[in-house]
């Protein structure tokens, strides 16, 4: 019988360290329901310490959460720990991770404590976390480059102190994947009770590497990976949850193990956190990129005409490709769209549903179609928002070939209308400067992209911009079938999740 490898996704917490990942509370717990869908074993939740909001999303998470383990990180700090277990401990099944640095360098420059300092310190402090917990993960920072016999020693006093779960960190995706095999190889033959806990990996993606390093720990021993969705993370990233799932599925021949992942909610669980994130995917990206079942070549698609297992190693439909297109029509019934919605993931309240009902019906008036992307947008729009301090209340733009681009807004700020009007560059350049000028804002565009989410030109535009401002960088969408209207509406969220991050600033996530 194969065996099972435990899937923990960090997506809420690595993931959401991504540079412009950070999600609100709401969003939150409407991906960690996602993910419990999805089938993970463990949801970490955040970073309790890190910041009021930190800590109100894991309560919230672990409130909800009934299947999957809750975990909350800590650093080895009485201070954390408590922290992160006032945070988790109504979970159902709650988990506390502690980590400590234990490679030379982060002890020289990081920690300034010598290696038995650091050895009895985790000791210490995974004892303490066994003393509010049962389920206890203790993890060495940057593992990968930590001196062996120093890191068997950390490891075994950790199992010693009571962690029942000890995590191998390639914290700088260093590594490659023979030499992460091996390590795991060697910490299975040379830390004394390595059998009282179950050994788990979490690598970073700066070589490209993670996936490898992951599987190639499967295949040594390792039987929990830890991992995000689309592979977000810290710098280049973690590994992808959806391609190591996929690669033990489709080569089980080789791994011999299984997983509990219902691997047809990937591509919806993908779609969710990317829009939610705002970070795009990108078309080539494995399993769940635009890209990853079309066939260009004439060679390719004549085979797969014949015989679909000429080209293709697993089906769009086993990873949710292909259960995306149309379903729903003018004529749907608001039953029929809650369960469409309940399939990509979004549970809504009826007032919520009675909202995005009404928007449904106005874009079947207009559009004959209504794709599960087009569902998507909408409940982004009327569901997953921040406080709105800025609401848009009209846009008029002239532009052309022979005219200066115009722009004439009216805001509603703080339940009061204002209104202005200003040229730009183009037309997007206008709107923007005519909001900023009537909102007394300065922040910095980093970034706009514009996507057409369904085919067909009456498609609707989801529009992404990236503002900065007093140290904050915040991520901001609109949709609608006028680009221009998503495109104001995408800077007016982004306004409002500034002044959100003002309200709730992520205090010490630099220093992680
Ligand atoms: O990459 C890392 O080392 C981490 C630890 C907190 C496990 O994210
Ligand atoms: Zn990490």
């Amino acid at each position: 019988m194969a065996e099972y490898v435990q899937i923990f996704d960090t997506t809420l917490r690595d993931g959401e360290q991504s540079p412009g990942a950070t999600m609100n509370v709401e969003e939150k717990i409407q991906v960690a329901l996602q993910l419990e869908r999805l089938g993970v074993d463990s949801i970490e939740a955040g970073f309790p310490v890190a910041s009021e909001g930190d800590f109100q999303a894991v309560r919230r998470i672990a409130e909800r959460i009934q299947d999957s383990k809750v975990v909350a990180l800590a650093r080895c700090e009485k201070m954390d720990i408590e922290r992160a277990w006032d945070a988790v401990r109504v979970a159902r099944r709650p988990g506390l991770h502690v980590f400590l640095s234990t490679s030379d360098i982060h002890l020289r420059y990081q920690l300034r404590k010598d290696r038995q300092e650091v050895l009895d310190w985790a000791a210490q402090m995974v004892r303490f976390a066994r003393q509010l917990c049962d389920d206890v993960e203790f993890s060495p920072m940057d593992a990968s480059r930590t001196e062996p016999t120093f890191l068997f020693q950390v490891l075994e006093a950790a199992i010693e102190a009571g962690a029942n779960i000890v995590n191998i960190p390639d914290t700088v995706g260093y590594a490659t994947p023979d030499e992460f095999g091996e390590l795991i190889r060697q910490i299975r033959n040379s830390v004394a009770n390595i059998d009282k806990a179950t050994l788990s990996v979490h690598c970073h993606n700066d070589l490209g590497l993670a996936v490898a390093n992951s599987l190639a720990a499967v295949l040594a021993g390792a039987r929990q990976v830890e991992c995000t969705i689309n592979g977000i993370g810290e710098r280049a990233g973690n590994a992808a949850l959806e391609e190591v799932v996929m690669a033990l599925k489709t080569r089980a021949d080789r791994f011999g193990v299984e997983t509990r992942i219902r691997t047809e909610l990937l591509y919806p669980t993908s779609r969710m956190v990317s829009r939610i994130t705002g970070i795009p995917v990108q078309p080539n990206k494995a399993i769940v990129g635009a890209n990853a079942f079309s066939h260009e070549s004439g060679i390719h698609q004549d085979g797969i005409l014949k015989d679909k297992r000429t080209y293709e190693i697993m089906t769009p439909e086993s990873v949710g490709w292909g259960q995306t297109s149309l379903v729903l029509g003018k004529h749907s019934g608001r039953h029929a769209l809650k369960d469409r919605l309940e399939k990509l993931g979004y549970e809504l309240t009826p007032e919520d549903l009675d909202r995005v009902f009404q928007r449904f019906k106005a874009l079947a008036d207009k559009n004959k179609d209504v794709y599960d992307e087009d569902l998507e947008a909408i409940v982004e729009d009327e569901v997953l928002r921040v406080p709105e301090k800025y609401k848009l209340v009209y846009l008029h733009v002239t532009s052309g070939s022979v005219t200066v681009p115009t722009a004439s807004v009216k805001l509603e700020i703080d339940g009061v209308e204002h209104a202005g009007a200003g040229f730009g560059i183009g037309p997007v350049d206008a709107t923007f400067q005519t909001i900023a000028r009537i909102t007394g804002t300065k922040a910095k565009l980093k970034r706009f992209a514009i996507n057409a989410i369904t085919g067909g030109s009456d498609a609707q535009g989801e529009v992404t911009v990236r503002l900065e401002a007093n140290g904050h960088e915040v991520v901001g969408q609109g949709t609608h079938p006028d680009v221009l209207v998503a495109s104001a509406k995408a800077y007016v969220n982004a306004l409002n999740r500034l002044e959100y991050r003002k309200r709730y600033p992520l205090q010490i996530k630099e220093e992680m």
